[in-house]
C-alpha cells in the first residue's frame, strides 16, 4: 500500500494574521519501493510537505495517508507514523544520547524488540552507513564531525527498519566524497530492505543518479513530475525557477547548441558518454 496525499493545504499560523500558506492542493502518491526525488527552490515547500508524511505537521485541509492510516487522525497518526523514517536536515536536531549506541538503539528500544534483536539492529545499521563498531560506539555525538553526525542519525532511522525513509538534504554541507557515501548508503540500504524512499536535494546529479520519479515543488504546488528524463529533459523551465539540471544535461544541450547532433533527453554522464561514443563513431565512419 503507498502514501497517498489528495489535495493537501497547509497554512503556518492559520486563522492568524500571520497566516501563511506554504502547500496548495498537493496530489502526490509515493508507491512500494518507489525511489522520490524532491526538487525546488528555496522556500518551495519541501520541508513542510515532507513533514506532513510522519504526521509532524497534519494537513489544513486535505488528505495523507499512510499504508491507509489517516494521519489526521491521533490513533491511526501513531500506526502510519512507525512506517515512516524521518531524518531531518540538521542532524543535531536528532542526536541527543550520550554515545552513539545509545543514541541509534533508541528508535528500536521504543518499538519493544527484544534486547538482542535491538543489539543486531544497531550493529547493522552502523555497518550500513559505515561507522565503525568498535570506534565509534561509545562515542559521544558531540564528538563526532558533520558527515559522523549525518550517518549517526540515519543509522538511527535505518535501524527501525522504516517502509518509507524520508530525507530532508541529507547530502547538504558534505564534501564530495561524502556526497557519494552517503547516496550510496542509502540506495544500499534501500535495496536490502526494499523500502521506498523520499529525498529532498538540491544536487540535480544527486537526483538524477538515484530517483525513479522526480517532483517539482514551485510556490508550494507541484509544478510538474515525471520520470527524471521527463523533467531533467526541460533544461530551460528549470533555468527559470532557479534550478541548476544536471551537470550532463546541461553539457549536452551547449554541445549541442555548438552544432553536435545529440538525442534528446541526456541527464547522466554514461548516457553523454555514450551519445558522444556514437557521434565519435559517425565521425570515423565519413
Ligand atoms: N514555521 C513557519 N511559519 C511560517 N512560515 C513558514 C514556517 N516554516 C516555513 N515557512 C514558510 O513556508 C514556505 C515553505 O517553507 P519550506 O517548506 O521550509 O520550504 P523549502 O524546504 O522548500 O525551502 C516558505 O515560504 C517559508 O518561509
Ligand atoms: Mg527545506
Amino acid at each position: 500500500m503507498p502514501i497517498v496525499i489528495e489535495k493537501l493545504t497547509y497554512t503556518y499560523q492559520s486563522g492568524s494574521v500571520n497566516a501563511f500558506t506554504a502547500l496548495h492542493e498537493i496530489d502526490l502518491t509515493i508507491n512500494d519501493g518507489e525511489f522520490v526525488g524532491l526538487i525546488g527552490h528555496t522556500g518551495s515547500g519541501k520541508s513542510t510537505l515532507i513533514q506532513q508524511l510522519n504526521g509532524l505537521m497534519q494537513p489544513t485541509s486535505g488528505i495523507v495517508k499512510v499504508d491507509g492510516y489517516d494521519m489526521s487522525d491521533k490513533k491511526q497518526r501513531a500506526k502510519g507514523r512507525a512506517l515512516v523514517g524521518m531524518v531531518f536536515q540538521y542532524p543535531d536536531y536528532q542526536l541527543f544520547d550520550e554515545t552513539v549506541y545509545k543514541d541509534i538503539s533508541f528508535g528500536p528500544k521504543n518499538m519493544k524488540l527484544d534486547a538482542e534483536e535491538v543489539d543486531r539492529r544497531v550493529r547493522e545499521a552502523m555497518r550500513l552507513v559505515g561507522l565503525d563498531f568498535d570506534e565509534f560506539a561509545e562515542k559521544s555525538p558531540f564528538e563526532l564531525s558533520g558527515g559522523e553526525k549525518r550517518r549517526t542519525a540515519l543509522a538511527g532511522i535505518i535501524a527501525m527498519y522504516p517502509k518509507y525513509l524520508v530525507l530532508d538534504e541529507p547530502m547538504a554541507g558534505l564534501d564530495p566524497a561524502g556526497r557519494r557515501a552517503v547516496l550510496k548508503m542509502i540506495d544500499d540500504f534501500r535495496k536490502q530492505l526494499g523500502c521506498a524512499v523520499v529525498m529532498v536535494s538540491h544536487s540535480m546529479d544527486d537526483i538524477a543518479k538515484t530517483a525513479d520519479k522526480v517532483v517539482v515543488l514551485r510556490d508550494g504546488k507541484i509544478y510538474t513530475s515525471g520520470t527524471p528524463e521527463e523533467i531533467f529533459s526541460r533544461a530551460d523551465e528549470l533555468y527559470e525557477m532557479g534550478l541548476e539540471p544536471p551537470f550532463a544535461a546541461r553539457l549536452a544541450s551547449e554541445l549541442k547548441r555548438r552544432g553536435f547532433v545529440l538525442p534528446d533527453g541526456i541527464y547522466t554522464n554514461a548516457a553523454l558518454a555514450d551519445a558522444l561514443d556514437a557521434y565519435k563513431g559517425g565521425l570515423g565512419n565519413v
